[in-house]
């Protein structure tokens, strides 16, 4: 199966359900985001504002082609934005199984409404802004996925058995037909 891959909006769960996750399947998480910011030694805030999106993405594209390189399996959580690249979409399915954790924008609106470490969503209006966004991404996230995984009014102990069974049930068959290949 190798890397379980979480995807979705801003506020959708990613960060949450990834390090839960990691407790229950017992494999590390990376970040893309905190990935970015570790390389360049500055918030994602300050990407953006003294060097634009368009580097930003770059550098999104550039952390796949890393992790790709990396053995062992491991949940990354991918930053909102970074699955809109068909590139990189094409690098998520050469990673591994892929999650669109699924959120309508009262959900996100709700999580994120104090937030301001999203440049994305700065401004007057942040809930047209994260109406627009979602509207003009679903198609992407869509095509994105491997298994869409709804999270609206879902306690996260719910969303971690669903995709946590899903990877368990994989690694068994994964097991058995290791085990067939060696007669
Ligand atoms: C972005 C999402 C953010 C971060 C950046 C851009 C986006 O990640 O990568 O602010 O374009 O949706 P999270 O989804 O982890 O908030």
């Amino acid at each position: 199966m190798g890397n379980v891959i979480l995807i979705g909006f801003m506020g959708s769960g990613k960060t949450t359900v990834g390090l839960k996750l990691s407790y229950y399947l017992r494999r590390p998480v990376i970040d893309t985001d905190k990935e970015i910011e570790r390389e360049e030694k500055r918030t994602i805030s300050e990407i953006f504002a003294a060097d634009g999106e368009a580097y930003f993405r770059d550098k999104e594209t550039e952390c796949l082609r890393k992790l790709l390189k990396e053995t062992g399996d491991r949940i990354i959580s991918a930053g909102g934005g970074l699955p809109l690249r068909e590139q990189n979409r094409e690098l998520l399915h050469r990673l591994g199984k892929v999650f669109y954790l699924r959120a309508g924008a009262e959900t996100i609106y709700e999580r994120l409404k104090y937030d301001t470490t999203r440049p994305l969503l700065q401004g007057d209006d942040p809930k047209g802004r994260i109406r627009t966004l979602l509207d003009a991404r679903d198609a992407a996230y869509r095509a994105a996925a491997d298994v869409i995984v709804d999270v609206d009014n879902k306690e996260f102990d719910r969303i971690i058995d669903e995709i946590g069974s899903i990877c368990r049930m994989e690694e068994k068959h994964e097991n058995i037909s290791d085990q067939r290949t060696e007669y």
